[in-house]
């Protein structure tokens, strides 16, 4: 056997026992590399005799063609090959079980707003909003509340420091603010809600320094006392999932109502459980009333005109009595372990239409 026969045997017996693209690249150098095999045997082309190189030319030029076709197919291969064996490690395992994602819980005060907006938003309310550090007169002045009143002093407020001006800003104290924001904005016909966050220099089981409301406004030229308690009946019963209930309302005093009224709902209470819609207790929920006159004058409306109704009630109160929750204050201390027991999946908030949709 010729060398040229040897040199293409071993190197393509090479080639073909490569296993990976080094030691494939290992073999192209020693072949075809600047100081390979083949590339010193077209080397000696130069030096030959025309006749020589006429015989031996062709062999060495086809000796190299075969090798670099042979190369290139055994690095396709083991490019396949590669490609193969990952394919075959990364399939992905459809059965596998998902692994579990750690999702937040929403607060249950976060819930309950977005219950009570949905409610009233069936009943063609609007949501509005005030900020949370009002001015006095705002807070009072305009909500028939004057200076050394004597309903200020059931605040606790929070006051700011006193401007130059005089304006005296405190930390809102309720949500009827807004009522009086919203009326010198717009003109009637009304209909908002207003939930959010108020301030009362007050704690214990009951009573948290921050505490959050939703309050109520409707002002046009018709509504009377028989649409607040229809609105407010519609509304307990959407809240709490009920078909019906019994409601209560009691005779009460608030500067910016007349007449004002205390609304309780009759419930049963056995042992913790609480049910509403039935038994003998009652339980006091919001306060209400047709808007003062004075009130819709301070906000430049004509009470000869316009009247309205109002309503405030707690929002945290509202989360605690729906869902069982016996003390107030850790909704606001961020005890994970409290919202992972008490909060709500973010995918699986009830049916709000309730008593609504009945
Ligand atoms: N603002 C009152 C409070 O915080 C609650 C309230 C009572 C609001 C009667 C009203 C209302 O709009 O009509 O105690």
């Amino acid at each position: 056997m010729t060398t040229l026969e040897t040199l293409e045997r071993e190197t393509l017996a090479a080639i073909d026992a490569a296993n990976d693209d080094a030691a494939l690249e290992a073999v192209r150098i020693s072949a075809l590399g600047k100081k390979g095999a083949i590339s010193e045997l077209l080397k000696t082309l130069g030096a030959m005799s025309p006749d020589e190189r006429k015989a031996q030319g062709p062999l060495i030029n086809g000796l190299r063609d075969r090798v670099s076709a042979a190369l290139a197919a055994r690095k396709a291969a083991l490019g396949q090959a590669a490609l193969n064996a990952r394919l075959e490690t990364e399939r992905v395992d459809v059965t596998l079980p998902v692994r579990p994602v750690g999702m937040g819980r929403i607060h249950p005060v976060s819930q309950v707003a977005d219950e009570v907006q949905q409610i009233f938003a069936d009943m063609g309310f609007a949501v509005a909003e005030g900020p949370d550090i009002e001015d006095d007169e705002t807070n009072f002045g305009k909500l028939n509340i004057p200076p050394e009143h004597p309903a200020r002093q059931m605040h606790d407020t929070f006051y700011l420091k006193p401007q130059a001006d005089g304006v005296r800003y405190l930390l809102r104290t309720h949500t009827s603010p807004v009522q009086i924001r919203t009326m010198l904005q717009q003109r009637p016909p009304i209909r908002v809600i207003v939930p959010g966050r108020v301030y009362r220099c007050d704690s214990d089981q009951t009573h948290t320094p921050m505490f959050h409301q939703v309050e109520g406004l409707v002002i046009d030229e018709t509504t009377h006392m028989g649409h607040l308690k229809w609105v407010l009946e519609e509304f307990c019963k959407a809240f709490f999932e009920v078909p019906q209930v019994r409601m209560r309302f009691r005779p009460s005093y608030f500067p910016f109502t007349e007449p004002s009224a205390e609304v309780d709902i009759q419930c049963d209470r056995r042992g913790s459980e609480l049910r509403f819609g039935e038994g003998k207790d009652w339980l006091e929920i919001l306060g209400c009333g047709m808007v003062h006159p004075k009130v819709l004058e301070n906000c430049g409306i004509d009470p000869h005109r316009y009247q309205g109704f109002a309503f405030g009630a707690g929002l945290d109160r509202l989360a605690m009595l729906k869902y069982g929750i016996p003390d107030l204050r850790p909704m606001f201390e961020s005890d994970l372990r409290w919202l992972k027991h008490y909060g709500f999946a973010a995918l699986d908030i009830p049916s709000l239409a309730g008593g609504l949709a009945r």
